[in-house]
């Protein structure tokens, strides 16, 4: 479990620690009081990236230059030290070159409000779903994603240069080849272990017997060199590489249909839910520990009931981050300390 953290130069705080207990932890305030950010700060310390911005330059506080994380977890402790020249990651204060042994440390699910994207927005936002948890769970899915991307980046600034010459565009085939095959079976395995997960755990939070079917949509066919050569004509035309891993779709189906198209709102925010929680039970299953989970202001239309019975879905046994605006819907006796979030401060727990 993650005992604490210390927050230095980090989004609207100057310096802030947090002492973490097991099972829920929630923090209230109103807007803009800094409750994402102590998510985040979780977040980044843990996995070294955040789960709302791509890049960390925006977590500098303004008018600072750089932010210090740190933080003990399971009896470790972890230091990330980020400017806009230098990263410096630290584990049991030992300067790490390679990040292996310090992401080894904790996983991360995030649950939050714009998680509806995942079933109405486009296919970059599932893609990114699977590649938040395949980076956690298999150490070698990072430098196949980066190898991947970068051919692709190379072929397509050659496809989009004013005279394309296929010579040098073939140059990147194999490497294109090579690393989205790769790709394509990692995901593929991915999605077949998140399916059933998923499918259960739809169940349990919409209290129905309605089936979640979770499909791999693959950007290629099985056989990916005679795509790419099929559309030879069509990449020049559109002056971009058109098959491949960059490509790929999770399908979900609600009853046999499509849940962009015919889900209601609430059937949405219930695929997203079975989702994310699909993810903490592959690591639990990978693991055998559960991820630490951030939860981030996913109440919003739900009933008290609603909202009460969210969290009994959750895993038990994980340790979870709330936030929220109030607590006043919260059951009596439920577990879990209350901190308040004003002016930068932190107040109760
Ligand atoms: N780099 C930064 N430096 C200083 N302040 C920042 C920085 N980035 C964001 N902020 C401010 O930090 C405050 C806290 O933001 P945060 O998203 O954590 O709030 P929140 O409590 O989650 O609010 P909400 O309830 O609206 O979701 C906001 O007022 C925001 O404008
Ligand atoms: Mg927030």
């Amino acid at each position: 479990m993650l005992a604490n953290i210390q927050l230095r130069n980090f989004r609207c705080f100057e310096s802030l620690r947090v002492e973490f207990f097991p099972g829920f932890n929630f923090f209230i305030g109103r807007n803009g009081q800094g409750k994402t950010s102590i998510l985040e700060a979780a977040c980044v310390l843990l996995r070294l990236q955040s789960q709302r911005s791509s890049t960390l330059a925006p977590l500098i506080r303004f008018g600072e230059k750089s932010f210090a994380l740190s933080g003990g977890i399971d009896g470790h402790v972890l230091e990330f030290h980020y400017s806009a020249l230098r990263r410096k990651v630290a584990f049991d204060e030992v300067d790490q070159r390679t990040l292996e042994e310090y992401l080894r440390a904790g996983r991360v699910v995030s649950f939050a409000n714009t998680d509806i994207e995942l079933v109405r927005g486009g296919s970059e936002i599932r893609r990114r779903y699977l590649d938040f948890l395949a980076t956690q769970v298999d150490p070698l899915y990072r430098p196949t994603l980066r190898s991947y991307e970068r051919a692709l980046r190379s072929r397509n600034a050659l496809l989009k240069s004013p005279q394309p010459r296929p010579r040098e565009i073939a140059a990147y085939d194999a490497p294109l080849l090579e690393h989205g095959g790769k790709l394509s079976t990692m995901r593929a395995r991915l999605i077949e272990r998140l399916a059933p997960l998923a499918a259960a755990a739809h169940r349990a939070i919409s209290e129905t017997e309605e089936e979640l079917v979770l499909e791999f949509s693959p950007g290629n066919s099985d056989d990916f060199p005679s795509d790419l050569a099929n559309s030879r004509a069509q990449e020049l035309r559109l002056r971009q590489t058109v098959v491949g891993p960059h490509r790929d779709d999770i399908r979900l189906l609600v009853e046999a249909h499509p849940a962009s198209q015919y889900a209601s709102e609430g059937q949405q925010r219930t695929v997203a839910l079975a989702l994310k929680t699909a993810q903490a039970r592959v690591f639990m299953a990978e693991e055998g520990k559960p991820p630490l989970l951030l939860i981030d202001d996913i109440f919003g239309e739900l009933d008290p009931v609603r909202r009460n019975s969210l969290l009994r879905s959750l895993p038990a046994d994980a340790q979870k981050l709330v936030t929220a605006t109030t607590m006043q819907w919260r059951e009596q006796g439920g577990e879990g300390p209350v901190f308040e979030l004003k002016n930068g401060r932190l107040i109760g727990g």
